[in-house]
């Protein structure tokens, strides 16, 4: 069984304190959620404040750069990361694809320098609307999903899938049951033929996109979807909780 993960997607928002307050807000409150892994992404300036010895919760970066160390200036290695206690890297998301320019040549760097600096990667795809309207979202997901041919299945254990529809980040649109569980089922296909069925069974692949406290009991409820990467909605310690709270 794959392992149950909720993820913070923090982005470019929140100031020293107020990170350090909803860190603490959401220490807090975990008490009872031994079984699900949460990781937190803030703004890199602030993994350092918040990376402590928490049984339950990680903290991750949501941006590297792949190269080892050296004249970069500007940029973070994964090894500086790891180094840090920093156990997570977010590859992929659709903002870092779209308004950075992020290459799947890029990505597939950074997901190597990530694997040899011992990090976990969540790796985020997800179609645009105009690709769903086409009727061309299960090619999109699949291309997007070949960096993960060349990976080996020990390689494959330190990976989780993001499956992130573009048209749902913040907009408040939350895929569908039906839609977001037939995209985790197809990318758990994909995953069965990059490895085996067992191992494919135990990436976790998560659903983000306008998830929040209302819809993710049952997002979380289809049997593809293994947690969720969450955007707005984990900015306040309440609402994040509840998300916590929801999956089984
Ligand atoms: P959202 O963002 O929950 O605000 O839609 C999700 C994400 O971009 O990871």
């Amino acid at each position: 069984m794959a392992k149950k993960i909720i993820a913070a997607n923090w982005k470019m928002n929140l100031m020293r304190e107020e990170a350090i307050s909803l860190f603490n807000g959401v220490k807090k409150g975990l008490s009872a959620h031994k079984e699900t892994e949460i990781v937190v992404f803030p703004p890199s300036i602030y993994i350092s404040d918040l990376i402590s010895n928490h049984p339950l919760i990680e903290v991750g970066a949501q941006n590297f750069y792949f190269e080892e160390k050296g004249a970069f200036t500007g940029e973070i290695s994964p090894f500086q990361l790891k180094n840090i206690g920093c156990n997570y890297v977010l590859i992929g998301h659709s903002e870092r694809r779209e308004l950075f320019d992020e290459s799947n040549e890029l990505l597939s760097k950074k997901m190597r320098s990530a694997l040899d600096a011992n990090l976990k990667i969540i790796y985020c795809c997800g179609e645009t609307l105009q690709e769903r309207e086409e009727g061309s979202h299960l090619e999109k997901i699949q291309s997007q999903l070949e960096i993960l041919k060349s990976l080996t299945n020990d390689e494959l254990n330190a990976i989780s899938i993001a499956y992130e529809p573009i048209w749902a980040i913040g907009t408040g649109l939350t895929a569908t049951l039906g839609q977001a569980e037939e995209m985790h089922a197809f990318i758990r296909r994909i995953l069965i033929d990059s490895s085996s069925k067992e191992l494919a069974s135990e990436i976790s692949i998560l659903y983000g996109g306008s998830c929040n406290e209302n819809n993710a009991n049952e997002l979380f409820n289809c049997p593809n979807i293994d947690g969720g990467l969450i955007g707005g909605a984990s900015l306040k310690v309440d609402s994040f909780l509840k998300i916590v709270d929801s999956i089984k």
